[in-house]
């Protein structure tokens, strides 16, 4: 089985369980710019392709570049992750997820959520701001305020352990 796994990440999280999975894949870890614009042939020789984009106000980070060539690799071993700051098990995340993949798509394209962090060392200026203020917003109601405290600071989830139900998925299981 040769695999690779595209990965977008702005603070690292999603590239560090692209590194994991594709070392427990024995395959390769690309930057989505990197093969953005190559030719199938690139693609060709993988009969597994995973795709990991970060979660940015519920939805996969550029999933949808994944999701156009999604129909021609239908013979290959597909799925998709999204790394996030949500805890393992969200409700939202959840729901984020089941509204990422149509109906067709759910038959041939495996869709799994591996808990990241924040790193606010490594957001943007203009992100870190972002999510400050959404912190500050979520901490005011009583309902929200622990997940609010959570992503008001730098905080690192992020565990192999998380990949299993992924390569069990892609038939990897020793
Ligand atoms: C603008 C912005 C929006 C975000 N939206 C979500 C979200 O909807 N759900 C979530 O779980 N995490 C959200 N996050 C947190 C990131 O997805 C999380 O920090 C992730 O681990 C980043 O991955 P990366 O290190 O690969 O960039 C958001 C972060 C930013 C900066």
């Amino acid at each position: 089985m040769k695999a690779l796994v595209i990965y977008t990440s702005q603070t690292g999280f999603t590239k560090r369980y692209a590194g994991w999975l594709a070392e427990e894949l024995g395959g390769e870890a690309v930057d989505l710019n990197d093969v953005k614009n190559a030719s199938e042939e690139r693609f060709s020789e993988y009969d597994t392709i995973v795709y990991g984009g970060w979660a940015n106000a519920g939805k996969i980070v550029r999933a949808e570049w994944f999701l156009k060539k999604a129909p021609s690799w239908k013979d290959k071993k597909l799925a998709v992750f999204c790394v996030g700051a949500a805890k393992a098990g969200d409700q939202n995340m959840r729901n984020a997820l089941n509204k990422a993949l149509d109906t067709e798509q759910k038959k041939y394209i495996g869709i799994f959520y591996l808990p990241g962090g924040m790193n606010y060392e490594k957001l943007k200026a203009g992100s870190r701001l972002l999510m400050k203020a959404y912190a500050a917003m979520l901490k005011k109601k009583p309902e929200t305020q622990e997940y609010g405290e959570m992503i008001s600071k730098s905080f690192d989830m992020s565990d192999r352990k998380y990949l299993e139900p992924v390569l069990k998925y892609l038939g990897n299981t020793d």
